[in-house]
């Protein structure tokens, strides 16, 4: 099929090539000239797991194709809306302004029977202020939220775990087309539900309001087993057995960053209250508040840790990045406690496999570098995000290079019992704080 993908973000840029990867013809359209200049040469302008590969092949193959002129997807019959819905500046809602520019801009460029599929994430009531201007042009309009997890996001397109088609009552032409674009994950398995719009649209915010929820939800956990001894991960472990519960996303630690759930909790609380329901997500506050808590723990263990101030005293920030496999730093908890701690007058080197370039660009005052960099002599070693290259870091090693042998893992990532054996002293979130200094 001929596809066009209006924004080539995290979001976009996987869906174009992934389209195009199960057989589609796609044109990827922004109007950012470097990103669409880097994309035409196959080169991914985020760091996402496969999408090199992936944007290669479909260039090669000539089904893929980038552009910053709107008027290119005139050939597409199938327009994917994949723009950003960031926070508004000041408020907790979603700023709308792509997505109404996206739409608008290319309504001049519809064809009869063409189909406009938003996949960016959206307050509840926004699609069905769009469906007229659509229907207008002889065109028809479905929400097809999108799930993908950065770092994973090539697989959970090709292969999602399901497919939501929010359409206008009796809108089965658009059915039978979506149908057609997603084949080879249908014939694969994934399972559709067909809804209106607004469900479509909640399923969204719903999911990622109740990812938060279940991080938030353990990370209060933790709070409760500082002050009482107990031992979160266990504590984890122990309920995430009991298959209703399930462990995943029971992680404690610095708590969620990104481009979507901190904003997307806002955003849903946002359009509820708007709605005169926002007593029905109230809980979501709560959620963010503890989510922020964390943040400020972690710069509190580092400082206790320290012996009561950080100031001049040398800290390894290990991970900028808001989750491994990423170099998204938007909200990351990582580079907020770098900042921080710099705040504090600590002297942080801050290091991340991936995402460097970017933190630097948010925040230059910064010092950045390679990991043996910042691990040389430092007072305290902080480990922010659980990349495998941190999570696999030889205790022993890493004594022989810092000044003072002391660690704090916001990600309860490392080995408590290995760390504290070599001669650390060893501080996670929500557990007992293990003293191998004493031992050697
Ligand atoms: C999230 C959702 O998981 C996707 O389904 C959704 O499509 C996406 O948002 C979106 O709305 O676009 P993502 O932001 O890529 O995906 O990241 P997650 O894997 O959900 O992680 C979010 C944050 O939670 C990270 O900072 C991660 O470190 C943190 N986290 C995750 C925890 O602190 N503990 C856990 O147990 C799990």
């Amino acid at each position: 099929m001929k596809i066009s993908v209006i924004g080539c973000g995290y979001l976009g840029a996987v869906h174009a090539a992934a389209m195009a990867s199960v057989g589609h013809d796609v044109i990827g359209v922004d109007l950012d000239s470097a990103k669409i200049n880097a994309l035409s040469a196959g080169r991914s302008p985020i760091y996402e797991p496969g999408l090199p590969e992936l944007l290669t092949a479909g260039i090669e193959t000539g089904r893929l194709k980038f552009s910053t002129d709107l008027a290119d997807a005139r050939d597409a019959h199938i327009h994917f809306i994949a723009v950003g819905t960031p926070q508004l500046q000041n408020a907790g809602g979603a700023d709308l302004a792509y997505v109404d520019s996206a739409i608008t801009s290319l309504l001049a460029h519809l064809s009869d029977g063409d189909v406009v599929v938003g996949k960016s994430t959206v307050p509840v009531g926004t699609a069905e202020t769009f469906r007229e201007a659509v229907e207008a042009r002889g065109a028809r309009l479905v929400w097809n939220p999108e799930f993908l997890r950065e770092g994973f996001a090539v697989k959970d397109t090709i292969e999602p775990d399901r497919l939501v088609y929010g359409v206008a009552d009796g809108d089965t032409t658009s059915v039978e087309k979506l149908n057609e674009v997603y084949a080879t994950a249908i014939e694969a398995g994934s399972p559709v539900i067909v809804s209106d719009f607004a469900t479509a649209e909640l399923v969204k915010v719903a999911a990622n309001a109740f990812l938060a929820t279940k991080i938030s939800f353990i990370n209060a956990m933790a709070e409760i087993a500082e002050v009482t001894g107990a031992d979160v991960t266990k504590l984890a472990d122990a309920i995430g057995h009991d298959k209703r519960i399930g462990r995943k996303f029971l992680n404690a630690g610095v708590g969620f960053g990104g481009g979507c759930l901190p904003k997307d909790i806002r955003a849903f609380t946002a359009r509820a209250e708007e709605l005169g329901r926002g007593e029905s997500v109230a809980f979501l506050k709560e959620v963010d508040a503890i989510n922020l808590r964390r943040r400020e723990r972690v710069v509190e263990l580092v400082t206790e840790e320290l012996g009561g101030s950080v100031f001049q005293k040398k800290v390894a920030v290990l991970g900028l990045a808001f989750k491994p496999n990423s170099d998204d730093v938007r909200d990351s908890p990582a580079l907020d406690v770098a900042v921080r701690l710099n705040g504090l007058g600590a002297n942080v080197v801050a290091t991340d496999p991936q995402a460097m370039k970017n933190a630097r660009q948010l925040h230059p005052q910064l010092v950045y570098g390679p990991t043996d960099e910042a691990l040389a002599d430092a007072d305290a070693v902080v480990v922010v995000t659980e990349w495998p290259e941190y999570k696999d870091l030889d205790p022993a090693a890493v004594h022989r290079v810092v000044r003072t042998p002391i660690v704090v893992d916001a990600r309860n990532c490392l080995d408590a019992d290995s760390w504290a054996a070599a001669g650390w002293e060893y501080a996670g979130l929500g557990r007992q704080v293990k003293n191998g200094r004493e031992a050697t």
